[in-house]
């Protein structure tokens, strides 16, 4: 795909989660836009083109221009729309035959971003995430640290040591679960080679749109959100101290905020350890997995 398709695809994505944050529920459509919406992107290698007939030449047909980026600009959004605009409806993940492409091209688009332009010139990688796209289970972790910015992969410091740890404790491996960052490229830390910063507001908000869109492309049946961040960006909601522990909602996903990973290894408090191994347990009884009797007692006998 082109850099222009893209860049029209990725300002398409974020002027509508823009409208979405600000609280439109509805943008106004025209009825040819919402079908073209509907129909299915045919990517061009598909369309079967016949046999050339002598009256129609081959050139003569042209691939179906790939539906939603492709769309007609969206009008102005109103908040209470007329009866003949229809809202924009949920559109279910493709079926599986498509995913992975769409994720490929997804991840392509992610990759080459440089919406943030401090972060672009200053990461190594994009890391845009790890695991099986089929994934029961998402974990979504802050930003990227050093480790992670080196390898291209989230959480491979010594917080996603701990993190792997915790899914193994479950009973899971690392490959069978998913696991991306709110911001894909790591917080630039300007004079300094170490350290990590919070991403900023803006930051959080350019780059969110890629977590929707992989979020709704795996589709787990469970989130969890590791900290903090993670909360803020996809809760809208701070005080991980009170929110950990409690079943949420993400986009009708069930969302288990806890404790992020860098904070244990800081307070190493074994109450602390307990609560998230607490909050997975829940995690783990809402997916129907086993659970023995030594992994619901892991804290409660030393
Ligand atoms: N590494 C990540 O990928 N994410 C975090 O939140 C922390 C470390």
């Amino acid at each position: 795909m082109s850099a222009d398709y893209n860049q029209l695809l990725d300002a398409t994505i974020q002027h509508l989660e823009g409208l979405k944050s600000r609280g439109v529920r509805h943008v106004a459509v025209t009825p040819e836009t919402l079908r073209a919406l509907a129909s299915p992107v045919r990517p061009a290698a598909a369309v079967s083109f016949k046999a050339a007939t002598p009256a129609v030449a081959p050139r003569t047909f042209s691939a179906p221009a790939p539906a939603a980026p492709m769309a007609k600009p969206i009008a102005a959004p109103v908040i209470a729309a007329k009866p003949e605009i229809a809202p924009v409806a949920f559109i279910p993940p493709p079926p599986v035959a498509d995913k992975a492409a769409a994720f490929a091209a997804l991840r392509e688009r992610a990759l080459a971003c440089v919406k943030c332009p401090n972060l672009a010139a200053a990461r190594q990688h994009v890391v845009f995430g790890v695991g099986n796209i089929d994934a029961q289970l998402m974990f979504v972790g802050e930003a990227p640290g050093a480790d992670g910015d080196a390898q291209g992969e989230p959480f491979v410091g010594a917080a996603g040591q701990l993190l792997t740890k915790i899914i193994q404790a479950t009973g899971l491996s690392r490959a069978e679960v998913y696991i991306a960052n709110i911001l894909k490229c790591r917080p630039d830390m300007p004079g300094q080679a170490s350290g990590n910063r919070k991403p900023t507001p803006a930051e959080m908000e350019t780059c969110i749109p890629y977590l929707h869109e992989q979020i709704d492309l795996i589709r787990p049946k469970v989130l969890v959100a590791l900290g903090g961040t993670a909360v803020e960006g996809l809760l809208h909601k701070t005080g991980i101290m009170k929110l950990r522990g409690q079943w949420h909602e993400y986009r009708g996903i069930p969302l288990m905020p806890t404790y992020h990973p860098a904070y244990l290894l800081r307070y190493q408090a074994m109450a602390e350890k307990r609560r998230v191994w607490e909050d997975m347990l829940q995690v783990m009884e809402k997916l129907g997995m086993p659970i023995s009797e030594k992994q619901r007692n892991f804290f409660t006998k030393a």
